[in-house]
């Protein structure tokens, strides 16, 4: 057999020909299903953006009506389902909750995993604040019901910026997460197993787990004229500042343009209060010391820093950023599956053994 050079991350190996989205880490571009990400955010709602990667195009309105009353039936059933999950809510990890709830799925239908992730997700914070589970409402939209399950309301301004965010983050190329559920596919599993495997790439701090910490680093630097010094006291430790960097982009993530975007919305209607200008010198900092310490190396702000803005802002609390991003990739995630399923073929690459 040809002996390959080995990428231990896989970097620029393509594993999948795909149609669902396109990442230019060069120039900062990001196209979900033929969109470039600013206009699909402009224009589609969550409910769009399910059915134009689940049926190949953005719908009309009778499409529109008819995907919101797939999600909001499909958040009925997981809602009655909760009685039956066991200890899966218990978990003190949303991740792990979600991940958990998710294995007592069935079925094949993009809108059942991505209907009940939100109810499961919403269910979890209440159980740990101690409080019951609220009942769906399936005539409001994913983004409005998810708001209105977690903190009994749904502020109209919130629901805009919560639904920009979910758009946002629908799909993003061959992420860990993604691939993980294509593998799982490729072998001929079911939509659910790969959901659940995806659930547990999304977790890790590398991939989707960043917002909450960023959340926590804001409140640590607390101030704009603190966050050099703070910034430099965690490079000297070793550790990396989170929300800084990609795998694909070599400047800034475009995602994280559209979400301060969103957040000025926020702010424009009293909900963010300073946090966007304290995350603005944050980042400036951050971008300058990674740049002096790494100057072999682009590291800007992914995705993930102004997510921690946008969620606080909404009124999420930070231990749900991760299970929200759960609730928006399970669109791209069912997408990739039934792609991977129309290529049908296993993935399965080597290994080199190199000796005990
Ligand atoms: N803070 C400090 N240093 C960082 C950094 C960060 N956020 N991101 C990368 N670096 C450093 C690495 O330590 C490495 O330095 P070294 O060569 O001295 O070891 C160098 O930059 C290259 O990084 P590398 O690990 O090759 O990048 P990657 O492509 O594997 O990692 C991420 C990409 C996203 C995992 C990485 O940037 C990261 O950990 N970011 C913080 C977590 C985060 O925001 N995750 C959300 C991603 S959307």
């Amino acid at each position: 057999m040809e002996t390959l050079p080995s990428a231990s991350g896989l970097e620029g190996v393509i594993a999948a020909e795909t149609i669902l989205s396109d990442v230019d880490g060069e120039a900062g571009r990001l196209v979900l299903a033929g969109w470039p990400v600013e206009d699909l955010v402009a224009r589609a709602g969550f409910e769009d953006a399910c059915a134009l990667f689940w049926t190949g195009a953005l719908p009309d309105d009778a499409g529109r009506a008819a995907q919101r009353a797939a999600l909001g039936e499909a958040r009925q059933r997981a809602f009655a389902r909760l009685p039956r999950l066991g200890d899966a809510l218990d978990a003190a990890d949303g991740m792990d909750a979600l991940r958990a709830a998710a294995a007592h799925l069935d079925g094949d239908e993009p809108a059942t995993l991505t209907g009940a992730l939100a109810v499961f997700a919403a269910a979890w914070t209440r159980a740990r604040a101690g409080l019951p589970p609220i009942p769906p409402d399936p005539s409001l939209t994913q983004a409005a019901d998810y708001l209105r399950m977690v903190r009994g309301e749904a502020p109209e301004a919130a629901v805009r910026g919560l639904d920009a965010y979910l758009v946002t983050v629908v799909d993003h190329g061959m992420n860990a997460s993604t691939f993980a559920a294509r593998v799982v596919a490729s072998t001929g599993s079911d939509l659910v197993s790969s959901v659940v495997a995806a659930i547990g790439a999304l977790k890790g701090p590398l991939h989707g787990g960043a917002p909450g910490p960023v959340l926590d680093m804001l409140d640590a630097v607390a101030a704009p004229e603190r966050a050099r010094g703070w910034l430099a006291a965690e490079l000297d430790a070793g550790r990396r500042i989170m929300g800084m960097g990609h795998r694909i982009y070599r400047v800034r993530d475009p995602r994280a343009a559209v979400l301060e975007h969103a957040i000025e919305a926020l702010e424009r209607s009293g909900l963010a209060g300073a946090r966007l200008q304290l995350a603005r010198a944050v980042e400036r900092s951050a971008a300058e010391l990674l740049a002096e310490r790494h100057p072999e190396r682009a590291l800007k702000a992914n995705v993930e820093f102004y997510t921690a803005v946008l969620l606080d802002a909404v009124g999420l609390p930070r231990q749900l950023f991760t299970p929200t991003f759960a609730v928006a990739r399970s669109v791209g995630w069912c997408a990739h599956v039934a792609e991977q399923r129309r290529v049908g073929r296993l993935i399965r690459p080597a290994s080199r053994y190199v000796g005990r």
